[in-house]
Order: C-alpha cells, then sequence, then structure tokens
C-alpha cells in the first residue's frame, strides 16, 4: 500500500460525493453496460469501494450478495453512515483478506492507480475471482500506467478521454 493514501481519503470521506459522485456514476453506468450482475446467488466484490457509491448502485439495482473494501477507514465511515447495503472490510487490494475464488463479479473503479503495484493489484482480483468469474477495472489514464496484462485474465480495454479512466471488462479464465 502507498504510504499516505489511506489518510488523504479520510480527510477527503466527508467531501467525496459531492466533488466526485457524479463523474464516477457516469463510470459505473459504462461498466455496468458490459459486467451486468444477475443477482440471485453471486457475491461480488468492490475492491477500492470508497464511499460505497457503485454498491448503492448495485443494491438498488441487483439483489446479490455485496462486498466493499478500502484501506481508508474515513471513507468506509461514509459507507456505513450512509446505510450502504454491503458487507464492508478494511484492507489492501494489493492484499485482500479474501480466499481463492471467492467472487462470481469483482469491480474496482478509479483504484488501482493509487496501488504501490498496479499489476499486483489485478493479480489479487484475479485470485479472488472465481473461475470464469467478471471484472470490470477501471483506473485514471492521467496516471500514464501501461495497460497492465495479467495470465488468466481475458479482458477488452477501453480508453476513455471524456470519463477519465482507461476501462478493463471480461472475466477470469
Ligand atoms: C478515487 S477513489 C474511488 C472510490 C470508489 N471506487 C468510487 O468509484 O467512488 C479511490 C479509493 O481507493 C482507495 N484505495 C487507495 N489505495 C488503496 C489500497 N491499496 N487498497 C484499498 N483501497 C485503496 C481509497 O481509499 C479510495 O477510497
Amino acid at each position: 500500500m502507498k504510504p499516505g493514501v489511506a489518510e488523504e481519503y479520510d480527510a477527503s470521506s466527508a467531501t467525496y460525493d459531492s466533488l466526485y459522485k457524479e463523474e464516477q456514476e457516469v463510470k459505473f453506468g459504462f461498466l455496468l453496460n458490459r459486467v451486468r450482475p444477475g443477482g440471485g446467488e453471486e457475491v461480488v466484490l468492490d475492491a477500492g469501494c470508497g464511499t460505497g457509491l457503485l454498491l448503492e448502485a448495485l443494491s438498488r439495482r441487483w439483489g446479490c450478495t455485496l462486498v466493499g473494501l478500502d484501506s481508508s477507514e474515513g471513507m468506509l465511515r461514509e459507507a456505513k453512515r450512509k446505510g450502504t447495503a454491503a458487507n464492508l472490510v478494511l484492507g489492501d487490494i494489493e492484499k485482500m483478506p479474501f480466499k481463492d475464488g471467492s467472487f462470481d463479479i469483482a469491480f474496482s473503479v478509479s483504484v488501482i492507480q493509487l496501488a504501490d503495484d498496479p499489476e499486483e493489484a489485478i493479480g489479487e482480483i484475479r485470485r479472488v475471482l472465481k473461475k470464469g468469474g467478471r471484472v470490470g477495472i477501471s483506473y485514471l489514464r492521467r496516471a500514464g500506467i501501461a495497460v497492465p496484462r495479467i495470465r488468466g485474465l481475458r479482458v477488452a480495454v477501453h480508453d476513455s478521454e471524456t470519463m477519465k479512466d482507461i476501462f478493463l471488462t471480461g472475466y477470469r479464465e
């Protein structure tokens, strides 16, 4: 985990939604058009869930089991305060406290550019996905990260200047 990042988000947790909700919701729409939960028994992870904006959208539209992980206590506190219907877990995306193959779907929106090693973070997402599990990841294009290639994860890459992120959508082989 990069030093100082959790503290930065702790400090901005109360204003995050008013500054970024609209911008993030456009990205969620893009991802959910490509990685659409089926509901029912599916278990869905949002890695780097922040204040729970995507989890709220997921719980409004689909009845799946939701898990959110974030390294900032402040962001998680904000998600709890809003009553986000998900299991919220404090942790590092590069070392997640979940068993291999725990999730049917994993999302991570605008997070991995903040990790120490973005490839490690995506490798962790792959590890916690079931075989055939689907994935929707985005990261800030201005971070200038080369598109990570992770063995065992088959993804299409969408580069969007207007949405400010690079999107990877696909599944675990
Ligand atoms: C730009 S915000 C995005 C939040 C949320 N995904 C959204 O779309 O609104 C980045 C989030 O990643 C979290 N984060 C940064 N580094 C992390 C790490 N190593 N492990 C877990 N979460 C991390 C931050 O605390 C913050 O909540």
